[in-house]
């Protein structure tokens, strides 16, 4: 028998287990209160954002220390290319750079002495964060990586009133809470939770005809589990309307295609826990000390943007974008002297890594010059429509 790797929250530390309990207390309360059921992107949205149990509200989420990395954190390489896609933007659209979900600050820094560089520096740079310690942390490192610059940073949790050359998103979407659905008979079923004599448990809802119909799920196999993120949708046509003409939305992020995405042989869904470099699937075990994330469905965002008057302009793999940037020059030297570069280079870009989960889309309005992170592939043909 093959041995079986004790997961990291059989061994809790005291603190955590107490943690662990008031944040399923609350949760119950919360339920007995309204009813007994929450939708699933209500749940998800407490255990990521609310501010007494919320994860993002607490714990020390990214990086070594944290529970799981993501690229700004890897590497400078990742903010450098970045840059340079927003620097032919900004070129020729000078205005202001948002940067949503910016986390820590780490891309914002990157980005930042990156455009300095190459004499692009957006007129303003709005890092919009909705969790009020990451946006403590951004300023702290804004203030001590970039003093020279902090005057042109702003750290918020809302839109700026003017619009945008350009807004990058790292990240974010899957970190949009999503709904959880079952098929039975054809029909999509809404998941909610409920609270269980032992903690929380699932509930199954009454036949969605919204899900049932933008899905077109009759035909799917009896009990095929998946996400849907209308919020991630809205949180798209949002953001649309803050693109200036001529400017550019740049998504990052894991996902698919709708035809990979709702695979039929992807019959549990996309949804991810992370708790202390852990991934695992089930989101009700460790409610507010693990992150809880579902795939993006790039056919949804690409429409999404359509609908909200924006060209789909790219989009390729993380790696396809970053190698069109220039990730790995031909000066680049396979010595000591570059290995961190090296190292960070095959993590962000190899197919088994980072290089092909990850997907980079462009939307613009109005008509742009070929964007140079899609010059050595682009994948827009494999979107299909709905
Ligand atoms: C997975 S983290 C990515 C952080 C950063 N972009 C990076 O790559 O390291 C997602 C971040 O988005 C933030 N977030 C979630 N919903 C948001 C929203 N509607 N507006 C702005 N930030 C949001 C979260 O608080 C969190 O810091």
């Amino acid at each position: 028998m093959p041995e079986t790797a004790t997961p990291p929250w059989a061994a809790l530390a005291p603190n955590q287990q107490e943690t662990l309990a008031r944040h399923v207390q609350i949760l119950r309360e919360r339920l007995l209160r309204t009813g007994g059921a929450m939708p699933f992107a209500e749940f998800m949205d407490m255990a990521l954002y609310d501010p007494q149990i919320g994860y993002y509200a607490h714990e020390t989420v990214f990086g070594g220390h944290g529970d799981f990395v993501t690229a700004p954190t890897l590497s400078p390489l990742f903010g450098q290319c970045v840059a340079r896609q927003c620097a032919q933007i900004l070129r020729e659209t000078p205005g202001v750079l948002v940067e949503a979900g910016g986390g820590t600050g780490r891309l914002a820094v990157d980005m930042l002495r990156t455009l300095e560089s190459l004499e692009a520096l957006p007129s303003r740079y709005v890092l919009i964060e909705r969790s009020a310690r990451r946006r403590e942390e951004a300023r702290t490192l804004i203030g001590r990586e970039l003093p020279d610059l902090a005057g042109r940073i702003l750290v918020t949790d809302t839109w700026p009133a003017v619009t945008a050359s350009v807004i990058v998103a790292n990240e974010l979407l899957d970190a949009l809470p999503a709904e959880r659905f079952r098929v039975h008979g054809g029909q999509a079923h809404p998941l909610s939770v409920g609270a269980d004599d032992e903690g929380l448990g699932w509930r199954v809802g009454a036949a969605d005809a919204r899900l049932t119909d933008d899905l077109a799920t009759a035909g799917w196999p009896e009990g095929y589990t998946s996400e849907i993120s209308w919020n991630a949708r809205r949180w798209v046509a949002d953001a649309a309307s803050h693109v200036c003409e001529g400017g550019l939305l740049l998504l990052v992020d894991y996902g698919f295609p709708a035809t990979e995405y709702y695979h039929p042989q992807r019959a549990d869904g996309t949804l991810m826990c992370h708790f202390r470099h852990h991934a695992h699937s089930d989101p009700l075990i460790l409610p507010g000390l693990q992150d809880i994330t579902v795939h993006v469905d790039f056919t949804a965002m690409a429409d999404a943007g359509r609908a909200a008057g924006l060209a789909l302009a790219g989009y390729t793999s993380q790696a396809g974008f970053l190698l069109s940037l220039g990730i790995a020059p031909r000066t680049l030297d396979f010595d000591r002297a570059h290995r961190e570069d090296v190292a960070a280079i095959k993590r962000l870009t190899l197919p088994h890594e980072m290089g092909e989960l990850f997907k980079v889309m462009a939307l613009t309005r109005g008509e742009t010059r070929p964007l140079a992170g899609f010059h050595l592939l682009d994948r827009r043909a494999a979107l299909g429509r709905r």
